[in-house]
């Protein structure tokens, strides 16, 4: 792993920049996306870049089961209002949230893995470790399923809505397994609420307690981490 410590998010996003242009310079074609606060400022550094997404395909890591596209909580909705708005891809895929049949939306979304093999993928980490929706205990080897979601997580998501009561309790995620098959992955972490979950992930055992701790089974990861969740390292 390679980790950057920086000041503060900002400069996160400015180093996470620097990444996504190396990745477009050494040809990638397919960018796996996050959402969540810690990759805003990289979402805005990229919206104010000459960067050049037209001709390339993205893929998120996740959405809530039940909401339609246009919820406003949607993470559809999230990356229309951070970068889709202003920067404009060939074409971008989400989960569908709505969907009818959620083996034939699991399904679909594998298809497209197969497809478009993400050449760079974006991470934040939720403060029990968990990466996309992989809360603990996930195996490290599934595709894209639906997941439940811990009390902690809606707890930590419930900020984005009226009440945790409004907070969906489950997912669908790209799996651990869909993740590690990314040719490069950049991990960001910004906050001291993070910082337990970093140390875990870069210095502790390769656990399913931990789900991030597999990216140190994977040969190519950078993460940036602002100094406060550099903290416990
Ligand atoms: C959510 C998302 C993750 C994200 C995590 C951290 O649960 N599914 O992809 O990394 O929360 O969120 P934040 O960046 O808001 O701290």
């Amino acid at each position: 792993m390679k980790i950057i410590i920086v000041k503060d998010q900002q400069q996160g996003g400015e180093k996470a920049l620097e990444v996504f242009k190396q990745a477009l310079d050494q040809g990638a074609e397919v960018f796996g996306l996050a959402t969540g606060s810690t990759p805003l400022t990289t979402y805005t550094e990229l919206v104010n870049s000459d960067l050049d997404f037209s001709q390339k395909i993205s893929l998120n890591l996740d959405e809530y089961v039940g909401l339609k596209a246009d919820d406003p909580q949607s993470y559809h909705a999230y990356m229309q209002q951070h970068l889709f708005k202003f920067k404009q891809f060939k074409q971008s895929y989400l989960p569908q949230g709505d969907a009818a049949d959620a083996q034939a939306e699991i399904q679909r979304y594998n298809e497209l893995l197969t497809k478009f093999p993400i050449d760079l993928q974006l991470l934040g980490i939720g403060k029990n470790g968990h990466i996309g929706f992989n809360e603990p205990g996930s195996s490290f080897t599934e595709q894209t399923r639906k997941v439940k979601l811990t009390p902690s997580t809606v707890a930590a998501n419930a900020r984005f809505f009226d009440s945790a009561a409004d907070v969906p309790q489950y997912a669908y995620s790209m799996g651990i397994g869909s993740i590690m098959r990314a040719k490069k992955i950049l991990l960001e972490a910004f906050g001291s609420a993070k910082a337990t979950a970093a140390a875990a992930m870069i210095e502790g055992p390769v656990t399913p307690d931990c789900p991030a701790s597999v990216l140190q089974q994977h040969p190519d990861v950078t993460v940036i981490l602002d100094q406060a969740a550099a903290a416990k390292l």
